[in-house]
């Protein structure tokens, strides 16, 4: 897992119209401190605000504001623009930059690289409370983080305007936090994308025209408001599977517990917590042709998790007591009308690998486990690769161990493959 540090990063900030922009002259002052390289597009509005040359000046380089400027296009278009970044950087965010950039609109050069990009984009709203909590900005913000793009505040706080509220851009230490941490979050997802045709296939299985369902991560179940039961799963493997899914042409809904990862480009994102909340999520995006249940769903959830912080007393630590989740997979397998067609289930265990994966299997009514150790010594959890077995009700095949997203490409074809045999 490879991330970038900040101080060799290439970061490209685009300047929205709005009050704040003279913030954004301090961020570019505290990127280049910590030895990141800043290219500056600023907004129409933006030139409003602040001094293309003010912002010239502290990042070192010419400050682009034309779409059509023959000279920009010249030394390097805008699509170059677009991807010679490490990360996107939107700061401050207007309410009309968010609602061009989740309408997919390329009217002017922001919007532009914008839609033109294969990089993560960051960006820090900034905007009058009201403009904020108004639903439609709320449903872009939405659509923004489905696709996956980072948000960084906004704050709370007086506003320029004299209202108080949400809106407030974050301050630049916090979004050059923000920009450090999206850099350094892991990169296999970052990998380019064939869309309609999965590269690695080499035959015709392809996923075109299908729904797939991927769930990937833990499941939070609370204990009470700041506590909850949790597991290691990074969400790597399942984020991959979607990834390649999409690769293959399928429309894929991932149902995610919280991780710390970008959701793949074209990939349907629905964010939960719970089991309950996986369960019902993936239910909801049905019907679909494959799912695939790579999430670690916590077995167990407390039955009377606390309406309050449980507070440390005489009485000694609370007695918790565990009720069982639902089985997801096995729910959606045994579905008497919508079943999707293959389900595959994962089986992360500590010993008897494949007896256990064997037992799941006719258990939970699916067609194929993903087996995969995680005894003590490997690092399949948070890792970035993984050593399977592929487990179906007449046959175990072990692969060799391969990056998550080698496993998740070849699981992909498995499944293209066996989808169109049963047709
Ligand atoms: C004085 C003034 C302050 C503004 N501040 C903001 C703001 O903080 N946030 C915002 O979303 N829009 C703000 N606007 C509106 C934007 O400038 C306007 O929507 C513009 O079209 C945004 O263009 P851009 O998204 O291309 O930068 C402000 C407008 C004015 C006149």
């Amino acid at each position: 897992m490879s991330g970038i540090a900040l101080s060799s990063a290439r970061v490209l900030l685009i300047i929205g119209g709005g009050v704040s922009a003279y913030k954004s002259l301090e961020l570019i002052r505290r990127l280049r401190e910590r030895g990141a390289r800043v290219r500056v597009i600023m907004t129409a509005a933006a030139k409003q605000f602040i001094a293309p040359l003010s912002a010239a000046a502290l990042s070192g380089d010419k400050v682009y504001d034309d779409l059509f400027s023959l000279t920009d296009e010249a030394e390097m278009g805008h699509i170059e623009m677009s991807r010679a970044a490490d990360l996107i950087v939107v700061a401050p965010a207007t309410a009309d930059l968010l609602a061009r950039m989740a309408q997919g609109l390329a009217n002017d050069l922001a919007s532009t690289t914008l839609l033109a990009t294969d990089k993560v984009a960051l960006v820090a709203p900034a905007m009058n409370v009201r403009m904020w909590v108004h639903p439609a900005t709320q449903r872009n913000v939405a659509t923004l983080r489905a696709q996956g793009v980072l948000f960084c505040g906004p704050d709370d706080g007086e506003m320029a305007c004299g209202e108080f509220g949400p809106g407030r851009m974050a301050e630049p230490q916090a979004i050059v936090a923000a920009v450090e941490a999206a850099l350094t979050r892991p990169t296999l997802l970052n990998l380019p994308m064939s869309v309609g045709k999965n590269a690695n296939a080499g035959d015709a299985a392809t996923l075109a025209g299908r729904h797939v369902i991927v769930t990937a991560g833990p499941t939070r179940e609370p204990i009470d408001p700041v506590r909850y039961i949790g597991n290691r799963s990074s969400g790597l493997q399942g984020y991959a599977i979607a990834q390649a899914a999409r690769e293959a042409g399928a429309r894929v809904t991932l149902v995610s517990g919280p991780v710390a990862l970008t959701a793949p480009p074209g990939v349907e994102l629905l964010r939960v917590e719970t089991a309950q909340e996986m369960l019902g999520a993936a239910t909801k995006a049905l019907p679909a042709d494959i799912f695939i249940g790579a999430a670690a769903v916590a077995d167990w959830r407390v039955e009377q998790a606390g309406e309050s912080k449980l507070k440390k007393n005489a009485a000694g630590p609370p007695a918790l007591k565990l009720i069982e989740n639902p089985d997801i997979v096995s729910t959606l397998a045994h579905l008497n009308s919508g079943r999707p067609r293959v389900v595959v289930g994962f089986a992360a265990e500590t010993e008897n690998l494949v007896e256990n994966a064997r037992r799941k299997l006719s258990r939970k009514g699916c067609d194929l486990i993903v087996a995969n150790s995680v005894a003590p010594g490997t690092t399949t959890f948070g890792g970035e690769f993984n050593a399977v077995q592929i487990v179906t009700r007449d046959r175990v095949e072990p692969w060799p161990q391969m990056g998550k997203l080698d496993v998740a490409r070849r699981l992909v074809r498995l499944l293209a493959q066996s989808l169109d045999n049963h047709i």
